[in-house]
């Protein structure tokens, strides 16, 4: 079994060392100097280009890959984008038009719910491009487009190559959609494309910071609320961050939109409880750091993400994990990995199983 791991203890660690790997296998394919390729896309120019509305569905980490790439998707098309979850879209009856497109991302490509979502919209004649991992799943085959993450087989629980895959995908999808709009400037999209090529290699840098977050989180593995903050593409990540740490090591955890605090959790911050603050965002950082001093005053112990020019925020947090600058559209894929590794060495310090947490599948058959 050890084998099978690849030394490590866990599934999770080897699927998170795996990431470079699995989004050099995704990207590299599909992207060169001249820009994006999706040949699995069957949408046509003028599909593409009157596509007047974006519905992405999907539940639990496929759905924060959506949120993800709603930010990115109206920053680079100009295309208004739902992100729904599978379970509450397919009951309300969601109003779709023809030339709406829907984007239904799974990495087991059998999630009940999720296949359900994908059946409706096909039901009211939407075109349905699917995002998943497993080759010939039902979502696959039963989508009018896929674009497979090549993450390969995951088996811890808690996803971490698959979400990132899903992110990069939505990453190509947007530029190559951003391309046949007009909606990029040329020098905007050239600085994109390199910066997703490069994004494996990044990435890999990045996870260097293991050993780092392991040290950090022996001093958090008592606590028993967690609170993970951000604006823009910041509080996507806080979701996804959230849901890692409250699946694998049971700590209660919410993501917060960091403005949305003071109308309702800040009442909850006393002394020494985590905050997370996720503050990549260079124009939000003003902000982001205005709320982290709220808190601070309030006893929070502050536990910051940010990138190496925001550098603000080292005055009011706690302690500081630095990323590197990258352009402001990509630091979703970067600043979910020290949190990926934060929940996996809290759940370990916890003795918890990281692989199987209670009450938790991999892949959810039932509706
Ligand atoms: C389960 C898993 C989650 C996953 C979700 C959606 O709840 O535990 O990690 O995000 O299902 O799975 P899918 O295979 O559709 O991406």
């Amino acid at each position: 079994a050890a084998a099978e791991k690849g030394g490590y203890d866990y599934f999770m660690m080897k699927e998170i060392m795996e990431q470079p790997e699995a989004l050099k296998k995704t990207i590299q394919p599909r992207v060169t100097e001249s820009g994006i390729h999706l040949e699995d896309v069957s949408l046509t120019e003028e599909e593409i280009k009157n596509c007047g509305r974006i519905h992405i569905v999907a539940c639990g980490s496929a759905m924060h890959a959506g949120v993800v790439g709603r930010y990115v998707i109206e920053e680079t098309c100009r295309i208004p984008v739902e992100v729904d979850i599978a379970s509450e879209f397919r009951y309300r009856n969601p109003i779709l038009a023809k030339n709406d497109l829907c984007i239904i991302i799974s990495q087991s490509g059998e999630t009940a719910d999720t296949l359900a979502a994908l059946r409706e919209a096909k039901k009211q004649g939407v075109k349905v491009l699917a995002i998943v991992n497993v080759v010939g799943s039902s979502i696959a085959r039963e989508s009018d487009d896929v674009i497979y993450t090549w993450a390969g087989p995951e088996i811890a629980v808690a996803t971490t190559k698959g979400y990132t895959t899903q992110v990069s995908v939505l990453y190509l999808i947007a530029l190559y959609f951003a391309r046949v709009r007009g909606t990029m400037t040329e020098e905007a999209y050239t600085a994109a494309v390199k910066e997703l090529h490069d994004l494996p290699e990044k990435t890999a840098e990045v996870l260097k910071v293991d050993a780092r977050m392991a040290e950090i989180a022996k001093k958090y593995a008592n606590c028993e609320n967690a609170f993970i903050i951000g604006r823009g593409l910041d509080y996507a990540v806080a979701m996804e961050s959230s849901l890692k740490l409250k699946e694998i090591s049971y700590i209660h955890s919410e993501a917060y939109a960091a403005g949305e605090l003071k109308h309702g959790t800040i009442s909850l911050i006393e002394d020494g409880t985590l905050v997370v603050a996720i503050a990549t965002q260079e124009s939000l950082l003003e902000k982001t750091v205005s709320n982290v001093k709220e808190v601070k005053a309030r006893g929070a112990k502050v536990l910051a993400i940010a990138t190496e020019d925001c550098t603000a925020i080292e005055d009011v947090a706690d302690e500081v994990v630095y990323l590197p600058k990258v352009n402001h559209l990509f630091t979703a894929s970067y600043d979910v990995l020290p949190m990926q590794l934060f929940a996996y060495y809290i759940a370990v310090e916890r003795g918890c199983d990281v692989d199987k947490p209670r009450n938790l599948a991999k892949s959810v058959t039932v509706e």
